[in-house]
């Protein structure tokens, strides 16, 4: 008798798209699954202003293929020109869903983000204000901070103090790499949740590293050691509404990963349901794989759960494409390294 779990159309809540012909090419990969993804602005140029999201969105609806409904939550990334007039406008008028705070130089496109806290005070004033929610990319960049410490120190040192700075924001930390995260979140309760990927419920930092080195496991934060994904594993199937799924999936061609200065990126849009499912089975948590999926993240963006379902039947290996070709070059899809047993039908 084959098992089937039948959740409403679960939503991303963290997602590169990109632009272009990769754009073109990845998208219906999420589109097949996901009902609605906020999508990240870290475009090159990046998405600054209402405008530029508006256009993204357009270019995004453009290339969605036909017969799918797919609706991108646009963000506006933030510099140290933001004009907080223009945040609120986009909020007002149901353009975007978030605001992204990458510290300047923690990752892929992230020049244009803030270095001094105090420039950005009056958008953060008005967010909390108007109730919409920032999205974290909580790494410090500071040369002398290990990389494998940089989440557990922006807590510390940025995140905390700016949360006490600015009452009632209300603040989403991107996928969380470490238990430092999850503790943080469990001690903090209004306003304040966390996404996590689905690659890091998966590797740890020795995949990345042991017996060779893994670039298509290189991502940002990096994998850390067993112990914190073993964290982030409960917290994700543990049922607790304030931690859901953002994928991060993050297309870059082959040639721009394998290189002897490779991006940053896990590409897991493909088998990202599929790869949850065989997790949640693994933990004795599948119940709780709708709230992860389907339910947290919308009750925290104050949205309504998609009405639509997907089924979810285990049976023999699933097999999906290895690439995604893109009129750019070929993507990696992320290899979980175990077989999947869950297929996603509408
Ligand atoms: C992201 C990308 O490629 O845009 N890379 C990553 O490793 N996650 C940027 C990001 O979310 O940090
Ligand atoms: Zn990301």
């Amino acid at each position: 008798m084959s098992q089937s779990l039948t959740i409403p159309r679960p939503d991303d809540w963290h997602l590169h798209l990109r632009d272009g012909a990769v754009l073109r090419a990845v998208l219906p990969e999420t589109a097949r699954h996901f009902g609605r993804a906020i999508i990240m602005p870290n475009l090159v140029p990046p998405v600054v202003t209402g405008k530029d999201a508006a256009a993204y969105r357009d270019r995004i609806m453009a290339a969605l293929p036909e017969g799918i409904t797919f609706e991108p939550l646009m963000t506006l990334y933030l510099t140290e020109e933001t004009d907080p007039n223009d945040v609120a406008a986009a909020h007002q008028n149901g353009l975007i869903r978030a605001v992204k705070l990458y510290p300047a130089g923690a990752t892929t496109n992230s020049a244009s983000g803030v270095r001094d806290f105090e420039k950005v005070r009056g958008v953060l004033d008005t967010m909390a204000e108007i109730g919409l929610t920032l999205c974290v990319h909580g790494e410090v960049t500071d040369a002398e901070i290990d990389i494998f410490d940089r989440e557990a120190v922006f807590i510390d040192r940025v995140l905390d103090p700016l949360r006490r700075a600015t009452p009632g924001l209300r603040v989403v930390m991107e996928h969380i790499t470490t238990s430092n995260g999850v503790d943080y979140v469990k001690a903090h309760d209004a306003g304040l949740g966390a996404t996590i990927t689905t690659h890091h419920l998966v590797i740890n930092r020795n995949h990345l590293l042991v017996g060779g080195i893994r670039p298509h496991y290189y991502c940002l934060p990096v994998a850390k050691r067993e112990e914190h994904r073993l964290a982030l594993r409960a917290a994700a199937t543990s049922g607790d509404a304030r931690f859901f799924l953002g994928t991060d999936s993050a297309p870059h061609t082959d040639p721009n990963k394998e290189s002897d200065c490779g991006c940053a990126g896990c590409f897991t849009a493909t088998n990202t349901l599929s790869i949850l499912a065989e997790v949640f089975e693994q933990e004795g948590a599948l119940p709780r794989l709708a709230g992860f999926a389907s339910k947290h993240g919308p009750a925290f963006y104050g949205l309504p759960v998609n009405t639509e379902t997907i089924t979810l039947t285990k049976g023999d290996p699933v097999s999906y494409p290895q690439k995604i070709d893109t009129e750019d070059g070929p993507v990696t899809v992320f290899d979980p390294q175990m077989l999947l047993h869950w297929d996603v039908s509408q």
